[in-house]
């Protein structure tokens, strides 16, 4: 059998990133960084926002030509957009060969032999499927992290987020099966793996939690660092607390979507927790472990957000005094809850959340620079990545704060945990000295 090559294009969060890697080892394929080499072409789409899922349909635009020229080639979407529009995307680009939903990669090799036999164009967006997790991951050779999915889907019902249309319910991969896939991750020499899923702390199996799974994962040889993401503000159990303060291998950092600070935003956006709610579980993460970085997520404009809803926000961003976070202006998405508020009255006005975002985004910018110009002087723990972008004799790794470092040294610290003094606090990352 000839090996497939593939041109695989990835959008959006680390289960899409996670997802493309399957991919590949679903098609025992080798990957190529030039289209033009391929036989397989494939999209991995990101819903999250409307600009992102045009971004991944003009995206597959691209291939038009490359598919007039040589009709052999199979192109294909995959991810959020493919489930989100299915047929729809079939009918309206006469290029594209197949759809394959978030929770069909199992059955990509089949599909691709039955194009190839039947010149047949599927749509395979069923969340009927039996392994949901089959299909490990392709794994860089060299590469000293990894992601390892612990739950696919979401069952809760943020009124903006279309993740649980296109994503399906949640449902938890059993511990076993997480545990082969870190044990045979760190026979590949990885140091540091980060559980992935919409809202990990909610995994629970049988009587088994998060915090319980933490214990077990930290238990494996060889294993340094364990990250986790994303956490779900309402639970967050004292056990988790306990597990990742006691485990040594737990990184302190965690990524905590807090989205407003205003009560009746939260409500409209059916968060579940309230401002007081957020803030005592961040209390409790800081009284537990005094250093944990504290990261987030906000969306600005959400429809019924007033001035004094937005002023809730900064208020809570001032308290809070977060490392980091990403923030949004809100965008509607076909068939939620915040669709139809935003079809009503209540829309914000477009100018309003940009002013607002800006505003938002200004504010904590002088505080992650503040945070991370705390740290010069510092002695910082880094897990070397990788060479940096720009400058192949500096390296570039992260403190278990997720703070990334860049400083001069060899390749060969990749891959291992080095001592590097920090030198330069910048807006994004930290600059540093190597000590041996
Ligand atoms: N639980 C998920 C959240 C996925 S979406 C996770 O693993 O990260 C990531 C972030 O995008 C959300 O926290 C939210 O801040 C933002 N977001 C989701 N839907 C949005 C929308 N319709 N408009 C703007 N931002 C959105
Ligand atoms: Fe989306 Fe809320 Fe789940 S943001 S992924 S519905 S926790």
């Amino acid at each position: 059998m000839k090996t497939e090559t593939l041109y695989i294009e990835t959008y959006g969060c680390q289960m899409n990133e996670y997802d493309s890697d399957r991919i590949q080892n679903a098609l025992g394929a080798s990957i190529t960084k030039n289209p033009k080499e391929a036989n397989i072409v494939i999209v991995n789409t990101c819903a999250i926002r409307e600009k992102a899922d045009q971004k991944a349909l003009s995206s597959l635009g691209r291939f038009k030509h490359l598919k007039a020229k040589n009709p052999e080639l199979i192109v294909g979407v995959s991810g959020c957009v493919a489930q989100l529009y299915g047929e729809e995307l079939i009918q309206k680009i006469p290029h594209l060969d197949f759809v394959l939903g978030p929770r069909a990669i199992p059955g990509l090799a089949s599909l691709i032999k039955d194009i190839r036999e039947t010149r047949s164009r599927p749509i395979e967006t069923s969340f009927d499927v039996e392994e949901p997790f089959d299909i490990l991951p392709y794994h860089q050779e060299g590469k000293p992290t990894a992601f390892v999915s612990i739950q696919q889907g979401c069952n809760k019902k943020c009124a903006y987020c279309i993740v649980p249309t296109v994503r399906g319910a949640e449902v938890n991969r059993p511990v076993n099966d997480i545990k082969a896939e870190a044990q045979y991750l760190i026979a590949k020499g990885v140091k540091e793996i980060t559980l992935i899923g919409q809202t990990v702390n909610s995994w629970k199996l049988g009587k088994l939690k998060f915090g319980d799974l933490l214990r077990t994962i930290g238990e494996i040889d060889g294993l340094e660092r364990i990250r986790f993401t994303t956490s779900y503000p309402r639970d967050i159990t004292k056990k988790m607390v306990e597990a990742m303060a006691q485990i040594p291998k737990v990184c302190h950092h965690i990524h905590l979507p807090v989205q407003s600070g205003s009560d009746r935003v939260l409500k409209l956006m059916n968060r579940t927790y309230t401002r007081n709610w957020y803030i005592d579980s961040v209390k409790r993460l800081r009284d537990a472990m005094p250093d944990i970085a504290i990261s987030s997520d906000m969306i600005v404009g959400f429809p019924g957000e007033t001035e004094e809803d937005f002023e809730q926000t900064m208020s809570l961003v001032e308290e809070i005094e977060f490392d980091s976070f990403f923030s949004f202006k809100y965008s509607p998405r076909p068939g939620t809850v915040g669709e139809e508020l935003w079809r009503s009255d209540e829309r914000v006005k477009d100018l309003t959340a940009r002013e607002r975002l800006a505003r938002l985004q200004n504010y904590q910018r002088g505080i992650t620079l503040a945070k991370n110009m705390e740290r010069v002087g510092k002695a910082e723990q880094v897990l070397v990545e990788e060479e940096s972008r720009n400058d192949s004799s500096w390296l570039c790794g992260r403190t278990q704060h997720n703070r990334i470092v860049n400083f001069a040294g060899r390749k060969e610290l990749i891959g291992k945990m080095v001592d590097v003094r920090i030198t330069e606090g910048l807006a994004n990352s930290l600059r540093g000295q190597y000590l041996n």
